[in-house]
């Protein structure tokens, strides 16, 4: 009825398509009747002409109705997820989950792997020795109910529409399209059939959305479409131009939650895990200072609990990298730039990600931060230390670092909220 190359011409010179059109193209590269380099002729013909909001909704729509969607409605409690559009060292999700579940409302975290410069949830959690992050639904059901939260790999049946327009966008520089992220976000969250999202829309270099602009759009775009769908959604703008917390990296990251969930850890962790948990408690409506179960040791028995029920020991020790190299700070002054997408290659590269997709990373891997933009250094100071299992990997990694950090006379912190869209 339709050819492939008819819409994506139709695409490519800026007329919109057709609900039926979009559903049709979705289908079709689902069952591979519609070729990856097709849609990703389309990719790109939207990452340039954009969608309105009627071909917006039919994509979404399209790739949620791809594969199963899960519905929690039976478990007797309410439900509440957050999904970040991706930063450096954005372990939010770690102490996110086991707090908020301490307060009696399920947490279903299905999450993803590392992609590009970004760290990915389950590559983090799998540095706890024994951790299983393939659940069946049964197992996640079963979770919900007690401890409350899980962290798992979203199954294969959960839009799987998205499983595969994502991997081809990561290898067609067409992932920092706002209306492919939007969709790509909110098809798998809505399918994941919870009551309240809360999103962490990330802007700045570290981010897929560098300009703010273009991720405030995304943003409201997002709560738009969740909203259409009755899920209470709320979008939080945060900036990612410095890494979340010291650590960038899979195990340093889990060792850097334990600290927040002991009631202490980074400022800029707390912050941003305590605001997401008020907005997913809100829309639980649950009115509560979350750091109260940080500080008195709730949300560190729910996150032990969690880890026990997915096999994993939560009090294995983290395994440490075999080698290290420590970059030393060249000025002196105030740290006023420490470059979230230059770090975050530089961990990728020292192996916390994937070169190719199916690589496993070393759980080791990453980098710890020994400054932050602020902080006054001297020049010849510990900056950063760099660890992996791969001593060849130091020096290239070294060099992405070379432009990453800047010093000034006097500096004065961006708030790391934005602003909160609902
Ligand atoms: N995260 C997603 O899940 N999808 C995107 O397209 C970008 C970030």
């Amino acid at each position: 009825m339709y050819t492939a190359v008819e819409l994506i011409t139709a695409k490519r010179n800026g007329h919109p398509l057709s609900t039926d059109q979009i559903t049709w193209l979705v289908n079709g590269y689902t069952s591979g009747a519609v070729l990856d380099e097709q849609f990703a002729a389309l990719a790109m013909a939207i990452y340039y002409q954009g969608l309105t909001d009627t071909e917006l909704l039919a994509l979404t729509t399209a790739m949620l109705n791809s594969g199963a969607t899960l519905n929690f409605s039976d478990l007797g409690k309410p439900t509440a997820d957050k999904h970040s559009t991706g930063g450096v060292g954005d372990k939010i999700t770690l102490p996110l989950t086991p707090l908020v579940a301490s307060y009696g409302v399920a947490v279903p975290q299905l999450s993803g792997r590392g992609l590009g410069h970004t760290g990915g949830t389950l590559d983090k959690l799998e540095a706890i020795p024994g951790f299983q992050v393939d659940l069946s639904e049964a197992q996640i059901r079963s979770q919900l109910l007690q401890p409350g939260g899980v962290i798992c790999a979203a199954t294969a049946q959960l839009a799987p529409a998205d499983k595969k327009i994502y991997s081809l966008r990561d290898v067609t520089a067409t992932v920092d399209s706002m209306p492919l992220i939007a969709s790509s976000i909110m098809s798998k969250k809505l399918a994941e059939g919870t009551d309240t999202l809360v999103l962490d829309v990330k802007t700045g270099s570290g981010a897929f959305m560098q300009d703010e602009e273009q991720a405030r759009q995304l943003a409201e775009k997002m709560v738009w479409l969740g909203k259409r769908s009755s899920v209470h959604t709320t979008a939080v703008l945060t900036r990612m131009d410095t890494p979340l917390g010291y650590t960038v990296g899979n195990g340093i990251e889990v060792e850097e939650t334990l600290e927040v969930l002991a009631g202490a850890g980074p400022a800029d962790v707390v912050e941003l895990t305590v605001t997401l948990a008020k907005h997913m408690l809100a829309g639980a409506g649950i009115d509560a200072d979350p750091a109260e179960h940080l500080n008195n040791g709730k949300a560190m028995d729910t996150w032990r609990a969690m880890i026990a029920a997915q096999h994993g020991d939560p009090d294995a020790p983290l395994p440490t990298a075999t080698h290290q190299h420590t970059v030393m700070a060249r000025e002196t002054g105030v740290l006023s730039v420490m470059d979230a997408r230059a770090i975050g290659e530089a961990a990728w590269r020292l192996g916390a990600g994937r070169q190719v997709q199916g690589q496993t990373v070393q759980p080791t891997a990453g980098i710890r931060l020994h400054a932050k933009p602020g902080d006054a250094v001297t020049a010849g100071q510990p900056l950063m230390t760099l660890y992996t299992e791969t001593p060849e990997a130091l020096e290239p990694a070294e060099q992405l670092l070379g432009d990453a950090t800047e010093t000034v006379n006097t500096y004065l912190s961006p708030p790391l909220v934005i602003d909160v869209i609902s």
